[in-house]
């Protein structure tokens, strides 16, 4: 049975991977900061883990055949955000050199430019890049030992656990109206389990011996919404105000960023932040300049009737 190492293995899209992962039959090891009271997914096999401890990730990735990054902030310092997506992911293709793991997927972004990183707009998307490119460096060493990539740049991702449609769902139950930032920014949601079996056929994929050429693919729903619409659709799936929703007011962009220094005083994780608001310069879509899924054999799946399941209200849309 082949093992994989499923770091971020206890998020929102972790959970979804190690299911599947484990339906597939690979035996599945999840590192975590603190195990949680279950794990992820029956059959995974916890590990309390400091990832940050090069020496303790190479000796937790021996014996295993594959690893899969999910880990990932989205809010922090400049400093936290290195820490975390570029040190962190040099470190874990160094272990990997050294435990001998011979395949990565890599759970990136769509906005994150591996060629220029630093052109991109805010520090989660600068920092992606950054890491990316430090594991295309590595898996393009002329060295047998070296890694087969995948690269995967999803855009935002819904699923009965999300904290995007939810949590605008939640807000319209709570709030007379919504005030939105970034409201005409462009996504193109992609459904949990289509971006989980996108790591599973990137793990599966059989690349040409000689080449190892890294894969990079954008991992993008069928349709584009702007983020108003998105939150329309959360209000109206939930059924609040009779299937409604509330009206939406988009914020110009000084109320938007005074609205986001405000949040990310409160306790807690801010709903929005100032980064993400840079982040939301960029249109969440697909550029065509690289592939997509179907290059996996995936056909996304469309949002509202995946999202109407979960949101409450069992009506067409
Ligand atoms: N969700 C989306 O809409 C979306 C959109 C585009 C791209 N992505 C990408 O998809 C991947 C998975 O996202 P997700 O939504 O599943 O994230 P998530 O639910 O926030 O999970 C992130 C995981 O990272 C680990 N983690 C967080 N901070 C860490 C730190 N400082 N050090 C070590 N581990 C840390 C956590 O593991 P422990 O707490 O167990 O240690 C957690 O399981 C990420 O790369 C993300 O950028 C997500």
């Amino acid at each position: 049975m082949k093992k994989v190492f499923v770091m971020g293995g206890t998020g929102f899209v972790g959970a979804r991977v190690c299911a599947q992962l484990l339906q597939q039959g690979w035996q599945v090891t999840v590192p975590t900061r603190k195990a949680p009271p279950a794990p992820p997914a029956a059959g995974v096999a916890l590990l309390e883990l400091d990832v940050h401890d090069e020496a303790a990730l190479t000796r937790a990735l021996r014996g295993h055949d594959a690893l899969v990054n999910l880990v990932a902030i989205l809010h922090g310092t400049q400093a936290l955000f290195e820490h975390v997506h570029v040190r962190l992911v040099e470190k874990l293709a160094r272990a990997c050199f050294a435990a001998g793991v011979r395949q990565v997927v890599h759970v990136s972004a769509i906005g994150a430019n591996a060629q220029q990183p630093l052109s991109a707009p805010s520090m989660y998307l600068r920092s992606k890049g950054q890491g990316e490119a430090a594991l295309l460096r590595a898996a393009g060493l002329s060295d047998p030992s070296a890694f087969e990539l995948t690269i995967l740049r999803p855009s935002v991702i819904f699923g009965a656990q999300d904290k995007f449609l939810n949590v605008f769902a939640s807000l319209q139950k709570a709030l007379p109206v919504m005030p939105l930032a970034g409201a005409s920014a462009k996504f193109q949601p992609i459904w949990v389990e289509d971006v989980a079996s996108a790591v599973l056929r990137s793990l599966a994929r059989e690349p040409a011996a000689a080449t190892r050429a890294p894969l990079i693919l954008q991992a993008c729903g069928p349709d584009v919404f702007t983020l108003r619409e998105l939150v329309q659709l959360a209000g109206r799936l939930s059924g609040v105000r009779g299937g409604r929703g509330r009206p939406v007011i988009a914020l110009p962009n000084w109320l938007a960023r005074l609205q986001a220094t405000l949040m990310e005083l409160l306790p807690g994780e801010p709903v929005m932040s100032r980064d993400n608001l840079d982040s939301m310069k960029l249109d969440n879509v697909a550029t065509g300049a690289l592939p997509g899924l179907e290059t996996l054999g995936i056909q996304a799946t469309a949002l509202p009737a995946i999202a109407c399941a979960y949101l409450g209200v069992k009506q067409a849309v």
